[in-house]
C-alpha cells in the first residue's frame, strides 16, 4: 500500500486524487511517503511545461552582486513561477518574504531554494580556503564548514556554492585563494571535509545546507593564470590531477555541481557532454543537479559554440545542465524548443526531477519556511563559540616560513614594538574575497591583536605606504618608528580584491612600493618579523634572504589579529604547511612538487640538462613546507615487508621526536615514487598525511598503510591500475625533507 506525508495541504489535496491512497476526511493526516522519487514524480506530473522551466531557472536578488549583471524583475518572476531558486538573498525576514511570493501566488506552491556563496564562513568569517588548506587539519576544516552552515541556514539559506574544488598550480590565477592548492590528494580530503561540514548528517536538519561542487571542471588550469581562460590538457592530467577533488566531494554526498566558465579542450564545461554526462553521471553516478555558473549558458555564444540563445540552451540541456544561473536563457527559449520538437521534454523532466528531489530532501515541501526563523537568526550568528573556532582555525592555518635564530615567538615582556605596513591595521582586507555576509568592520586587525596580547608594551603603528600606489612619503616615518622599537612587526601583502574572481596578476611580487618599505625598515638593523597577508603565493625572494622571520597568514578572517598575535607571542606554536608551491620567480611557473623527472634532470655540471640560464629550478618554498617553534626529528622508516602483493597491504612506520622545548603539531607527510612505470612517473605523489601533537621531548610512532590500489594510476593505455615493480616511500615534514625506504610490488 503506497503512503505519503504531506504537510502542504494544498499539494496533498492536488496529489491525492492521483494516487490510490485512502484519504481520511479529518484534515491532513500524516501519511508516510516511502519513496522520494514517487513524491517527486507526483509533483512533476502536475506541472505545466512553463512551471518546469521555472524550476530550472536561478536568479540573483539585488541584495548582493556576484556577477556582471543583475535582473530587477526577480520578485515578479517568483510570483509567476518563472524562477525556482534565488541566490544572493539571505535573512529570515527577506527569505520569508520571497518564499511567501512563491507559496502564496504560484499554482503549485513549489518552495524556492535559496543559495549563496558561503565559501569560508557566513557572518563569522574563517580564513580563506587556501589558508584553511594550509592547516592540513580536516577536523577543523569540517568544523569551520559546519559553523558556516549553522549561520547560513539561520539566515534562511538552503544551499551554498561551495566547496570550490579546483586544483590550481598557477599563482597568477586569483581564484587560487578559493581552493585547496596544487595537490589532488590533499584537495580531495579537504573537499570531503567541507561537504561533511556543510551537509551534516542529514539534510533534513535545519542547520544544514546543500553543498555545490565547483567549478566543474579544471577551471584552475586557466592558461597563463588568466581567469576564464582556456584550459587544455591530456586525459591523463585531467583524470589524475584535476578531477579527483570533484569526485571526492560527490562521493561524500554533495547534491549539486556547478559547471565552470572555461572551455576544456575547446568544449565549454557548460556544454561539455563528456564532463556533465559521461563522467559525472555515467562514471561517477552523480544523481543531484547541475547548475551553471553565472550566465555560462549565455557565454556559449562568446565561446563560439552557439550561434544564438536557443542553440545555447539546447546544447546545455543536452550536455546535462539542469539549472540556468542568471542567463535567463532557459526560460526564454526552452518552451519554444520543445514546441518545435528541437529538444525533448523528457530532458526537462529529468532536470526538474533532480531539482525537486533536493527541495524534498531539505524538507521544504513539508515546511517551506523551516529556515526562516528570526529566533535562530538572533541566537546563532557570530557567537563567542564561533569566534573562538575562527581564531583557532586561523592559528592553525598560518605557515612559519622562516625563523632565523628563533626570533619568534616574541617575548611578552617586550617594551617597544613597532607595527608597520599597509596591512597592519587594515580591517577590510582581513576577511578576503568571497566573504559572504561577513562584516569586515567586525574583524580584529593585527595591530589590535598585538595590543591585546601585550597591553603593557608601547606599541606604535605606522602604515608606511599603501598596498598599491607609488607614494613613498610615509616610509620615512615608518623608519623613525622602527628605529625606536625593540622589534618591528611588518605586515605586507595584497589587498583582498587582488585575489578571487577576475583577479589574476601578471606579476606576483609585493604590489606598490611595499618592497621599498620592507628594505627601508630592514636597513634600520632592528629585528623584523614580516607578516604576509595575501591570497596567492608571492615572489618574495628578497624578503626570504634578508628578513629573519616570516609568517604567512593569508587572509585570516574575522579573528585574524588575535590569531596572528597568538602565534607571534607563542600562545600557539605554528603548524601550517603550504598546500601550494611558492616559486623562486614567476618564470618558473607552473612549478609544483609532483613534476616528472624528464630525460635530462638537472645536473649543475652538465649543460645539457633541464634548467634555466638565469635562475634555479628549485622553488622558494616547496609544497608541504612549514616550520615550527620546535624541532621534529624523523627516525628511519620501518616497513613490515619489502614485497607487497596484490591482496596485501604494507605498513610504514616512523618515529617522530619533538627535540625542542615547546609542544607542537607536525604534519607527517607520506609520498610515493613509482620507480619504473609505463608512464613516466612523477618524482613523488602525496598518498597520506597525519597531523599529530607531540609534547617537548616526547616521540610518537606514526603508521601509514598502503595497498596496491593506492599505487594505481592511468597507465600508458589509459586503463586505471597499478604496475609491478620497485617503489620508493618518502616520509617527512614537507615534500623535500624526507626519510625514505623502498619496496617491491609484485
Ligand atoms: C560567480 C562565481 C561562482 C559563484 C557564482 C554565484 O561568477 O564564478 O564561484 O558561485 O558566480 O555567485
Amino acid at each position: 500500500m503506497r503512503s505519503f506525508i504531506f504537510h502542504n495541504r494544498f499539494l496533498a489535496a492536488l496529489l491525492l486524487p492521483l494516487s490510490t491512497l485512502i484519504f481520511s476526511c479529518t484534515g491532513p493526516v500524516p501519511m508516510v511517503v516511502n519513496n522520494l522519487d514517487r513524491q517527486v514524480d507526483s509533483v512533476l506530473s502536475l506541472m505545466t511545461l512553463d512551471e518546469k522551466i521555472g524550476q530550472m531557472t536561478l536568479y540573483t536578488s539585488d541584495m548582493d552582486q556576484t556577477g556582471a549583471f543583475v535582473r530587477k524583475e526577480y520578485e515578479e518572476d517568483i510570483k509567476y513561477g518563472r524562477v525556482g531558486s534565488i541566490f544572493n538573498a539571505y535573512g529570515a525576514d527577506y527569505t520569508r518574504k520571497l518564499q511567501d511570493l512563491a507559496i502564496k501566488n504560484t499554482r503549485l506552491r513549489i518552495p524556492l531554494l535559496f543559495g549563496y556563496d558561503v565559501i569560508h564562513g557566513h557572518r563569522t568569517i574563517f580564513p580563506v580556503p587556501l589558508a584553511e588548506a594550509s592547516s592540513w587539519d580536516m577536523k577543523s576544516i569540517e568544523h569551520a564548514a559546519r559553523i558556516a552552515a549553522i549561520e547560513a541556514s539561520a539566515e534562511g539559506l538552503h544551499w551554498t556554492f561551495a566547496p570550490m574544488c579546483d586544483i590550481a598550480r598557477d599563482p597568477r590565477w586569483g581564484r587560487i585563494v578559493e581552493g585547496s592548492g596544487e595537490d589532488p590528494y590533499l584537495g580531495s580530503e579537504i573537499a570531503r571535509a567541507r561537504v561533511r561540514g556543510f551537509q551534516g548528517n542529514s539534510l533534513g536538519e535545519v542547520n544544514t545546507v546543500v553543498a555545490c561542487v565547483k567549478h566543474y571542471a579544471a577551471y584552475g588550469a586557466a592558461q597563463a593564470g588568466r581567469d576564464y581562460h582556456t584550459t587544455d590538457m591530456s586525459q591523463r592530467l585531467l583524470r589524475e590531477v584535476y578531477l579527483p577533488p570533484y569526485k571526492a566531494a560527490i562521493d561524500e554526498g554533495a547534491l549539486t555541481v556547478m559547471s565552470s566558465f572555461n572551455d576544456l579542450d575547446g568544449i565549454p564545461a557548460t556544454a561539455n557532454k563528456f564532463l556533465l554526462s559521461d563522467v559525472l553521471r555515467g562514471e561517477w553516478g552523480f544523481d543531484g543537479f547541475v547548475v551553471t555558473d553565472y550566465n555560462s549558458i549565455g557565454e556559449l555564444i562568446n565561446h563560439g559554440v552557439a550561434a544564438d540563445q536557443a542553440e545555447a540552451a539546447a546544447i546545455s540541456l543536452e550536455a546535462g545542465i539542469d539549472m540556468d544561473m542568471q542567463a535567463g536563457i532557459y526560460p526564454a527559449t526552452l518552451s519554444n524548443l520543445v514546441d518545435k520538437q528541437l529538444v525533448s521534454e523528457e530532458l526537462i523532466n529529468i532536470a526538474v526531477r533532480r531539482i525537486l528531489k533536493v527541495k524534498f530532501q531539505l524538507g521544504l515541501f513539508e515546511d517551506p519556511y523551516k529556515y526562516c526563523s528570526t529566533e535562530r537568526e538572533k541566537t546563532l550568528l557570530m557567537t563567542p563559540g564561533h569566534q573562538e573556532a575562527a581564531r583557532d582555525m586561523a592559528r592553525k592555518s598560518f605557515v612559519l616560513l622562516k625563523n632565523e635564530n628563533q626570533l619568534l615567538p616574541l617575548s611578552k615582556n617586550l617594551k617597544r614594538i613597532a607595527v608597520v605596513g599597509p596591512l597592519a591595521d587594515s580591517r577590510q582586507d582581513l576577511i578576503g574575497s568571497w566573504s559572504a555576509a561577513g562584516d569586515w568592520s567586525k574583524a580584529v586587525t593585527l595591530l589590535e591583536g598585538v595590543r591585546a596580547a601585550v597591553p603593557q608594551a608601547q606599541v606604535q603603528y605606522v602604515k608606511g605606504c599603501e598596498i598599491t600606489g607609488t607614494s613613498t612619503d610615509n616610509i620615512k616615518q615608518a623608519v623613525e618608528v622602527a628605529k625606536s622599537a625593540d622589534v618591528v612587526i611588518l605586515a605586507v601583502g595584497e589587498a583582498a580584491w587582488m585575489s578571487g574572481e577576475a583577479a589574476s596578476r601578471s606579476d606576483i611580487g609585493l604590489p606598490g612600493v611595499q618592497q621599498t618599505l620592507v628594505e627601508a625598515v630592514y636597513k634600520t638593523g632592528k629585528p623584523v618579523v614580516v607578516v604576509l597577508m595575501n591570497g596567492r603565493p608571492l615572489t618574495i625572494k628578497w624578503i626570504d634572504s634578508h628578513i629573519p622571520a616570516i609568517l604567512e597568514t593569508w587572509f585570516a578572517g574575522t579573528q585574524a589579529g588575535n590569531a596572528i598575535a597568538d602565534v607571534l607571542f607563542g600562545d600557539y606554536n605554528p603548524s601550517g604547511k603550504l598546500p601550494v608551491t611558492f616559486p623562486d620567480n614567476l618564470g618558473q611557473v607552473p612549478v609544483y612538487y609532483s613534476m616528472r623527472n624528464t630525460g635530462r634532470p638537472f645536473e649543475a655540471a652538465n649543460k645539457y640538462t633541464s634548467k634555466y640560464l638565469d635562475g634555479p629550478n628549485e622553488p622558494l618554498y616547496v609544497f608541504g613546507y612549514g616550520l615550527s617553534y620546535t624541532k621534529f626529528e624523523y627516525s628511519p622508516l620501518v616497513l613490515d615487508k619489502n614485497i607487497l602483493t596484490e591482496n596485501d597491504t604494507i605498513s610504514i612506520s616512523v618515529t617522530v621526536k619533538n627535540t625542542g622545548e615547546l609542544a607542537g603539531e607536525e604534519v607527517v607527510q607520506l609520498y610515493v615514487h613509482d620507480k619504473v612505470a609505463s608512464v613516466a612517473p612523477p618524482v613523488k605523489t602525496l598518498k597520506g598525511f597525519k597531523k599529530i601533537r607531540i609534547d617537548a621531548g616526547e616521540e610518537k610512532i606514526v603508521q601509514f598503510v598502503l595497498t596496491p590500489a593506492d599505487l594505481a594510476f592511468y597507465r600508458a593505455d589509459m586503463t586505471y591500475g597499478w604496475e609491478k615493480g620497485a617503489f620508493r616511500i618518502d616520509v617527512g615534514t614537507n615534500s623535500r625533507d624526507v626519510v625514505s625506504a623502498e619496496f617491491n610490488l609484485q
